[in-house]
């Protein structure tokens, strides 16, 4: 406690008090006045001698855990992490209390979006894009039909109309899949929550595309799994180190979105696509394909996704709704395979009985009446409106030593500042001038600084797009003339085990 006395608070500072109290800390282990393993101490016995809230310990400790600075042990305390010294160097700047408040909510899936604000950060499609007098319809329809019925338990797997109804659905889509192998989920989210609970243990090996998708990286980590990071490239990934993972690291899992990747765009060539099917074959790995917008294609025909050519069943696909419908109808499926039926069911019954009757209901209603090829056409049309612009945009205002590539459909443009520049300092630039964006790091386990940027098009209107990238290339302009916006340390991206 001796050492702590060095940590001084200032009420009057117009700085949060955990903020104060992560920098002093912080500093703390810096300077090695606390060493590597050493314990800090309890919440409560802190927060009495600092006379402050336990919530401001908590919230202390838990930034410094994020940034490895400690470690936690259940049930013994927070303690010291022993990285080495330059593992630090990159964080030495003190964090800003507002840009680091928006960084943490959109690590948590949210963002906090002013007025005027042009945002580029969300992946939700904006509000009129809903089918909402079509839906109306189909409730109505549903509670004349079904009555009481349509608020009752609904099974576990799912509603069997819609399960069958799906199953002809995916032969629109080249898939060919039995009912039983069609299991209803609360959302994509929820999908990739149940699998790993099915499937994976405590310590358990992941390989994660690298940058991947916020919400996967979170169920992996409070499964207590360990990712190991394949870097995913324009044209999909290295099968030679994907291999090479294999062999060293056993993993359980392989999780992947093959067509327009979140947050890259990035999309898997055929050849890639068939050639790891056939690698997941001969090594016995388990693929998980996230599809959360194949349907959005403008530009490819080699949009397949991996389910429709997986003739060895190792595939267990994941399909939301969400951004071709309606995030909030809370709803998808899984394709399983067979072998693992009983073990996702399992899951999916402890983690909320069953997805909503009554939406499920309504939805198979809507899909039978034929309406969502009408409603996937028209939002075609609306996506790549804005997806042309977009492209325009970043060609024509970007500024120099700015990259981006193009992707071939899908709601994500990935855009990368000039080597070592920090996208979360651009992100406080950018905020002043009402834009958002979803900073790079945020896609890493671990939460690096990255000089890349997520932008996407489904929560903006085509008129905002053009303005939104001239502001944002105005506060690139600015983040490059600042020395201090550079990454401290340049990020190198290996496995994290
Ligand atoms: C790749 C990916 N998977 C899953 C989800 C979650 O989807 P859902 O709303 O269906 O849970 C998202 C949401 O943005 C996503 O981008």
């Amino acid at each position: 406690m001796d050492k702590l006395k060095k940590i001084s608070l200032d009420r009057d500072l117009d700085e949060h008090l955990y903020t104060q109290l992560y920098n002093s800390i912080r500093d703390l282990i810096i300077n090695k006045d606390i060493k590597p393993h050493e314990k800090l101490p309890p919440i409560r016995k802190l927060a009495d001698f600092l006379d402050v809230n336990n919530i401001t310990v908590v919230k202390a400790y838990s930034l410094l855990e994020s940034k490895n600075y400690v470690y936690k042990k259940i049930g013994s305390g927070t303690f010291v992490s022993s990285i080495e010294e330059d593992n630090y160097v990159r964080d030495l700047e003190r964090i800003d209390d507002e840009a680091y408040e928006d960084i943490r909510l959109m690590d948590r899936g949210q963002i906090e979006v002013r007025e005027n604000m042009i945002n580029f950060a969300s992946a939700t499609p904006t509000p009129e894009l809903f089918p909402v007098d079509d839906f109306k319809h189909v409730l109505n329809d549903v509670l004349d039909r079904d009555k009481g019925m349509a608020f009752g338990y609904q099974e576990s797997k799912g509603y069997f109309p819609l399960r069958e109804y799906i199953v002809e659905y995916l032969e629109f889509y080249g898939i060919d899949t039995l009912i039983e192998n069609v299991q209803i989920i609360s959302g994509a989210q929820q999908g990739i929550d149940i699998i790993a609970k099915a499937l994976l243990k405590h310590g358990d090996n992941v390989i994660v595309e690298s940058p991947t998708y916020t919400g996967a990286i979170a169920t992996f980590q409070s499964r207590g799994a360990k990712m190991v990071q394949l870097p995913i490239q324009e044209n999909g990934i290295d099968l030679n180190l994907l291999e090479t993972y294999i062999d060293k690291y056993k993993p359980k899992l392989m999780y992947t979105m093959p067509n327009f990747q979140n947050p890259t765009g990035y999309s898997y060539s055929m050849k890639t696509k068939s050639e790891l099917l056939e690698l997941a074959n001969k090594k016995g790995l388990i693929i998980i394909e996230d599809d959360f917008s194949t349907d959005l294609n403008f530009y490819t025909n080699e949009n397949a996704t991996l389910k429709s050519m997986d003739k060895y069943e190792n595939v267990i696909y994941i399909k939301s709704f969400s951004k071709i419908f309606m995030p909030g109808l809370r709803l998808g499926f899984l394709i399983v395979p067979i072998s693992l039926n009983n073990e996702i069911l399992i899951a999916k019954q402890t983690s909320d009985i069953s997805t909503s009757g009554l939406i499920q209901r309504a939805f198979d209603l809507y899909l039978r009446k034929g309406i969502w090829r009408k409603h996937i056409k028209y939002m075609n049309e609306i996506y790549k409106e804005r997806f042309d612009i977009m492209v325009d945009s970043l060609e024509r205002y970007l500024p120099e030593r700015t990259i981006f590539s193009k992707p071939l459909g899908g709601i994500n443009f990935w855009v990368g500042l000039d080597e070592g520049f920090s996208s979360k300092e651009l992100y406080s630039e950018s905020i002043n001038r009402n834009i958002a964006f979803v900073p790079g790091g945020i896609f890493y386990p671990g939460e690096v600084d990255s000089n890349f940027l997520r932008l996407s098009i489904a929560g903006v209107y085509p008129d905002d797009i053009k303005v939104g990238i001239q502001r944002l290339s105005q506060a690139i302009t600015k983040c490059y003339g600042k020395k201090d916006t550079r990454i401290q340390k340049k990020s190198t991206y290996r496995p994290i085990l």
